[in-house]
């Protein structure tokens, strides 16, 4: 038989950590009785106790309601990775003007078609596990699309992962010893530096200007620098400069690459979002050391996320039996349904002139109402807008002031290794309308009144 104040501690500790959320109705009193070895005169004791601790609320003939709102208690490892958890969550929660991510705009998704599409598949038998390397046909898709832009590939070049992340984890795993350096953009997706401190690799950022892209002397030194096994990069609609590689830059990069011997690892994630009328060409095309990651998650979002590594040099390095982080297998096989039956490319044809009329609006507003010293770099793809405020702005301060207008952004520093203050900010425009000018008016009126 517990004990009274036992249960006590127990249910109150089960609401601070959020086990039952605001408006939640409590299990019955003869539920947590049976569960607990107690009276139920003692749970209802127990339950009158968190009335008046205002956990919970006692509706008449109706049980206890929660009352407490949802406590987050979720543990993160630094500062940075507690700053992106509160962005991707005020992002999405509805209390903000959502301009921080780099996410798409779900509303746009052909939801009543992908319904469909789920419940063929939720009717077919269960395949089990199936192949180590992922769904065969999402990985002939995959392929298909691939060669489509000259890369000579087959399925077998291809594994799924969980996430871009996931690819880019397998590939680095693949190639690299810990302590080993990876050179990366600086600034880059924060999401990288999380990634090789896992695998206990040196970042070596590289400068990289939205408009110059690399300074390829400094790249050049930086081969030289001895463990150095790869090169992370984003090479089109760069996150979170926007920068596009130019034809020269490439063949110098992939050149260097070559005559160094460092795996070109190729973060290709926003390369479907062109605005441009192609699609860039992967690495891979031209270069025999380039290995490429991508995602789905963001054309159709995170719920639809399957990520993949095209494994090119590093084929006979991975061991896809040792690869046990992957998507369900439901997951796949609707991404490779969304992909054969044509809606992927419709769904890209529908969303890449809205993505980019709002990336122009979005970049009309700045230039009315922020600085006119500002920079503001237009992408030719993505959904993102780096902007460079003049140098005496420290956007993280930024952030704070817009946050408590209402308005999620990201600060340049969320981009730099050790969060360096920084005065550029990153702006997502896919959620764009015209109820977001006066966040950008708000943010002009908040940058004259810093100093
Ligand atoms: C450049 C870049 N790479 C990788 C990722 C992570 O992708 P995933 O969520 O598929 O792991 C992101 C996410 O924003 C990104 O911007």
């Amino acid at each position: 038989m517990g004990s009274r104040s036992s249960l006590t501690s127990q249910l109150r500790e089960s609401l601070q950590r959020g086990l039952w959320i605001a408006g939640e109705r409590m299990p019955s009193l003869r539920t947590i009785a049976k569960l607990h070895h107690v009276s139920v005169a003692t749970v209802h004791n127990v339950y009158t106790e968190l009335v008046d601790d205002g956990l919970l609320m006692a509706l008449p003939r109706s049980g206890f309601v929660v009352t407490i709102p949802e406590q987050h208690t979720q543990a993160t490892n630094s500062s940075l990775n507690a700053r992106l958890a509160s962005m991707l969550e005020d992002e999405t929660s509805g209390h903000f003007i959502p301009l921080a991510t780099s996410l798409t705009d779900h509303r746009l998704l052909p939801s009543k078609r992908f319904a469909k599409i789920a419940s063929t598949i939720a009717a077919q038998p269960d395949p089990g596990y199936g192949q180590q390397s992922g769904n065969r046909t999402l990985r002939r898709q995959l392929a298909r699309r691939y060669a489509s832009t000259g890369m000579s590939c087959g399925p077998d070049d291809f594994i799924i992962t969980a996430g871009a992340s996931g690819a880019i984890l397998l590939a680095l795993s693949a190639v690299t010893q810990p302590g080993d350096t990876v050179l990366l953009e600086q600034p880059c997706y924060p999401g990288f530096f999380t990634l090789l401190k896992q695998l206990q690799l040196q970042p070596l950022p590289i400068p990289l200007d939205a408009i110059q892209g690399f300074d390829l002397n400094k790249l050049d030194e930086a081969f030289s620098h001895k463990g150095t096994r790869a090169l992370l990069c984003c090479p089109h609609f760069q996150n979170p400069t926007g920068h596009l590689w130019t034809e020269n830059a490439r063949k110098d990069i992939i050149e260097l690459c070559s005559k160094h011997h460092i795996i070109l690892l190729e973060d290709d994630i926003y390369s479907d979002l062109h605005h441009t009328p192609q699609r860039p060409t992967p690495l891979a095309c031209t270069s025999t050391d380039a290995v490429i990651c991508g995602t789905s998650s963001r054309i159709l979002g995170p719920d639809y996320g399957v990520g993949w590594l095209y494994t090119g040099p590093l084929a006979t390095r991975i061991n896809s039996n040792q690869h046990i982080t992957r998507p369900g297998g439901f997951i796949q096989r609707m991404v490779a349904a969304i992909l054969t039956n044509g809606l992927y490319d419709q769904h890209l044809d529908h969303i890449r002139p809205i993505y980019k009329q709002r990336v122009t609006e979005l970049v009309t507003c700045a230039q009315t109402f922020l600085p006119a010293q500002s920079t503001i770099h237009c992408p030719q793809g993505g959904t993102t807008v780096w902007i460079e405020l003049p140098q005496h702005i420290d956007t993280t301060r930024l952030a704070a002031g817009a946050h408590n207008a209402g308005i999620n952004i990201a600060p340049g520093s969320l981009f730099y290794q050790n969060e360096t203050p920084s005065h550029a900010l990153r702006l997502n425009a896919a959620f764009w309308d015209a109820s977001h000018v006066k966040a950008i008016e708000t943010l002009g009126r908040l940058i004259n009144r810093m100093h």
